[in-house]
């Protein structure tokens, strides 16, 4: 099944995730089923049940995605006499042996069509790594957007790379890694030389949270694509398979959420020590991330780093805060304006109100007087309106009006730490050098850069001072060999 966090489609499928948005920080996450596979006794099939209403699943599959589904009445049919009515058998079963019982037939294999109910929606829209660090089940603390935006930009993650993540924790980096290697699915497309399917090989140490992951990555289509292994990696390395003797996921990023990331490191060589085969990628540069929340945990990993030979060793500390703009409208005009405050923005629409307000009190204790005296009410009433003062009219767009602000929110989802970020060149070896050296060999780089176009200035700078240098050097060394050519043509004359 493809994944609908890679190739989501225009339409809801069964069996695949989707969130349920209810509003602003408030999406449910769920696998759509027709069938109500667990069992709960409602008629309709499967059901969600939020805070804004209950959603049959039979009305949210084959919708397309964004829709804005209704909520509907559901049958709780069943619920809470589970225990006296007959077991249920589950949809896979009753698929399985191709028969069911009457009673299972009114109840599983046609789920009651819903009824729409008074009040109540939700949209439905199709999970991305984003959407899903907001509503996955946490099991740990996880990395968030801000974060793991940047931290796959500076691990230089892209189509058909390799990653290799400890701990998978909760999967939130694991799901934003496999969008960003994504090159084609592996039952489909073979992977070629030129082409490389990209994999996340993520490792955890904790059963459970292994299994689950497991799960998940299954549920979510991207089995193939995310390799989870339940592994103790300060021990066992980063092997696929067994720890001695597996496969090399020849990863050419690696991110690092551990609590001691520095015990790690060791396996994270060109030539391990223990002689087993390296996880690193051997043609490529290595990138590495550490996510450690002190400095001491960030200056202890450095110090293994640079001790391993790694380059480029550099910290960030990803400080992300979102900041509100708007318009801050204040003024009497401004009433019926969403936030605006209805008061006199300035001491001339003050005084102006002050005099509307009194001229008003006057009309109304002269129009009272002349209902006394037998003036119609209707006629001192028309009097009054047509002295009301006009007020100005803004030829200014409704976005433009009002004084610009800002705030900074003040609770933002982030789970801050300091990134170290490092580099470990690929190996070079002699026969590297040669092959380099038969390929661009040394004396014919005039000619390429007589190929590449004109000259700058720097550049022809440059090349003269070059000239220069070996012009010197040839002169010092004829001058160094002309003793010894004399000494040698003078033995020659004796
Ligand atoms: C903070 S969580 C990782 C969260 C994850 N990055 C995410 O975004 O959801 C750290 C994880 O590392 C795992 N862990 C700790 N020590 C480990 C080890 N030696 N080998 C593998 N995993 C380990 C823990 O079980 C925990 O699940």
């Amino acid at each position: 099944m493809p994944s609908p966090f890679l190739t989501p489609g225009a339409v809801s499928q069964a069996d695949g995730l989707a969130l349920l948005h209810l509003r602003r920080d408030d999406t449910v996450p769920t696998i759509l089923r027709a069938q109500d596979d667990e069992n709960l006794g409602y008629k309709e099939g499967k059901v969600t049940n939020t805070r804004f209403g209950s959603y049959p699943h039979s009305t949210l599959i084959g919708k397309p995605w964004g829709s804005q589904i209704a909520a509907s009445k559901v049958d709780t049919g069943s619920r809470g006499r589970k225990g006296k009515a007959p077991a249920k058998r589950k949809a896979e079963d009753l698929e399985a042996s191709g028969t069911t019982t009457g009673a299972d037939e009114a109840d599983n294999s046609s789920p009651k069509q819903p009824i729409a109910a008074g009040s109540g929606f939700l949209h439905l829209i199709y999970p991305t790594p984003e959407s899903w660090t907001l509503s996955l089940p946490h099991r740990t603390q996880v990395v968030y957007t801000p974060d793991y935006s940047y931290i796959l930009h500076r691990l230089r993650a892209r189509a058909g790379g390799t990653v290799i993540e400890a701990g998978a924790g909760s999967g939130s980096f694991t799901h934003a890694a496999v969008r960003a290697v994504f090159n084609g699915y592996p039952d489909e497309t073979s992977a070629t030389k030129r082409r490389r399917l990209g994999k996340v090989c993520s490792f955890e140490f904790h059963e459970q949270r292994s299994e689950r992951m497991k799960e998940e990555i299954t549920q979510h289509g991207l089995e193939g694509l995310v390799q989870v292994t339940h592994r103790d990696v300060y021990e066992d390395g980063f092997l696929l398979g067994d720890p001695k003797t597996g496969q090399s996921p020849k990863a050419n990023a690696i991110f690092l959420d551990l609590p001691a990331p520095w015990l790690a490191l060791k396996h994270l060589v060109r030539k391990p020590a223990s002689g087993v085969e390296s996880p690193l990628d051997p043609s490529s540069t290595v990138y590495l991330c550490t996510f450690s929340p002190c400095l001491e945990q960030a200056a202890r990993t450095i110090k293994l780093m640079r001790q391993l030979g790694w380059l480029n060793i550099s910290m960030v500390e990803v400080n992300h805060n979102l900041i509100n703009v708007k318009r801050d409208r204040i003024g009497l005009d401004a009433e019926g304006v969403r936030g605006a405050t209805v008061h006199p923005g300035t001491v001339d629409e003050a005084i102006n109100k002050l005099v509307t307000d009194s001229n008003r009190a006057r009309e109304l204790r002269d129009s009272q007087n002349d209902a006394t005296d037998g003036v119609s009410i209707e006629s001192t009433a028309g009097k009054a309106k047509a002295r009301e003062p006009i007020a100005p009219q803004s030829i200014a767009p409704a976005y433009d009006l009002g004084r610009l602000v800002h705030r900074t929110e003040p609770e933002i989802k982030q789970h801050t730490s300091y990134l170290v970020f490092a580099l470990l060149p690929r190996d070079w070896s002699e026969e590297d050098e040669q092959r380099c050296r038969e390929k661009w060999p040394s004396d014919k780089l005039d000619e390429t850069f007589e190929k590449a176009g004109p000259k700058s200035r720097k550049q022809m700078k440059r090349e003269f001072q070059a000239q220069r240098v070996r012009e010197k050097q040839d002169e010092r060394e004829k001058q160094e060999k002309e003793p010894e050519t004399q000494e040698v043509m003078e033995k020659s004359e004796a």
